[in-house]
């Protein structure tokens, strides 16, 4: 991964509710005008979670325009341009393993598991940027629970789709795909990890990751992982897509730490998308007090 920062112009940084409230205005107007009864913008409904952050919400536009997706290229604004080929519907997710019943879940009725709820998290890429997403989903323990691993689980595997036709950059993405990725049982049943079908009310736009996506907020980017198709449980670490890329940069864990600089570049600040300095690095990306005793007696240098 590179650690460039491109330089956002003044159009990403409008507030979404801005144009947001007018397409709502829209909407409204026209179902009055037709005397319907259908809701007037497509947003999902979900409940505020405690679990927020109240820092500044990074813009929409930011958040949608700026991403990881190598599926759909590698520069930063290639999956907004690339990821309309992405079909998200018809979707299933199998849930596979070492699980009482296998299951292959169609999307619709993963997006009722468990009732949706809006957690703003603070996500830290390795590459040393960083936004606050409002993102609606629900926690994975609930899928969790309801696969019912075996006792002899010790992790979950992800895997993301991977269809060329959809996805013709892939074969010039540098890393092996599909993209996999993975967390060990006690870190996915924690109330912090969460499966994301929404941000910022609406559902999952596809270079965010749609239709159904990994945020781990106290690890780096990029073991959220996107456009889940298969959720597997294992019983030894699996492998995971940056470490098998490049082992001496990535880890299994990719703990958020400040303490540990990548062998390119130093881990310490970070640049919020839409500020112009860097600030300092949290340990766990801030989130220590409810995950550090996961990481007990573990030297996060080795285990990094
Ligand atoms: N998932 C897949 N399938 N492919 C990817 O390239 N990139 C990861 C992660 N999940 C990636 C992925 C990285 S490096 C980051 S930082 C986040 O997605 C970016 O998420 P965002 O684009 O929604 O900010």
């Amino acid at each position: 991964m590179s650690h460039t920062i491109k330089y956002l112009p003044y159009s990403m940084v409008t507030p979404r509710s801005v144009y947001l409230s007018r397409r709502r205005f829209l909407a409204t107007a026209i179902a009055t005008r037709a005397g319907s009864q259908v809701a007037a913008a497509a947003g999902l409904n979900f409940v505020k979670s405690p679990l927020s952050t109240s820092e500044k919400q990074t813009p929409y536009q930011a958040i949608t325009t700026y991403n990881n997706y190598y599926e759909f290229g590698t520069d930063k604004s290639d999956p907004a341009k690339n990821a309309k080929t992405l079909r998200t519907r018809p979707w299933t997710v199998a849930i596979e393993g070492t699980v009482e019943q296998p299951l292959m879940l169609d999307i619709d009725t993963v997006f009722k598991i468990a009732p949706l709820e809006e957690r703003v998290y603070r996500h830290r890429c390795v590459e040393a940027w960083s936004i606050v997403v409002p993102w609606i989903g629900f926690p994975l323990s609930a899928l969790v629970n309801l696969a019912k691993p075996r006792s002899n689980a010790k992790y979950v595997a992800f895997q993301t789709l991977y269809d060329p036709k959809q996805m013709p950059l892939g074969k010039k993405a540098g890393i092996q795909l599909p993209y996999v990725e993975g967390l060990r049982m006690d870190e996915a049943m924690h109330p912090l990890a969460f499966l994301a079908v929404g941000l910022y009310g609406d559902v999952l736009p596809n270079q965010n990751g749609a239709p159904l996506r990994l945020v781990v907020p106290w690890k780096y980017g990029f073991k959220s992982i996107k456009s889940i198709v298969k959720i597997r449980f294992v019983e030894k670490q699996p492998p995971t897509t940056w470490n098998i890329a490049n082992s001496n940069e990535y880890g299994f864990y990719s703990n958020v730490n400040p303490e540990v600089d990548h062998p390119r570049w130093s881990q310490a600040k970070e640049r919020r998308l839409g500020d112009l300095f860097m600030h300092p690095t949290q340990k766990f990306n801030g989130y220590g007090d409810q995950v550090a005793r996961l990481y007990a007696g573990m030297d996060l240098k080795k285990n990094f």
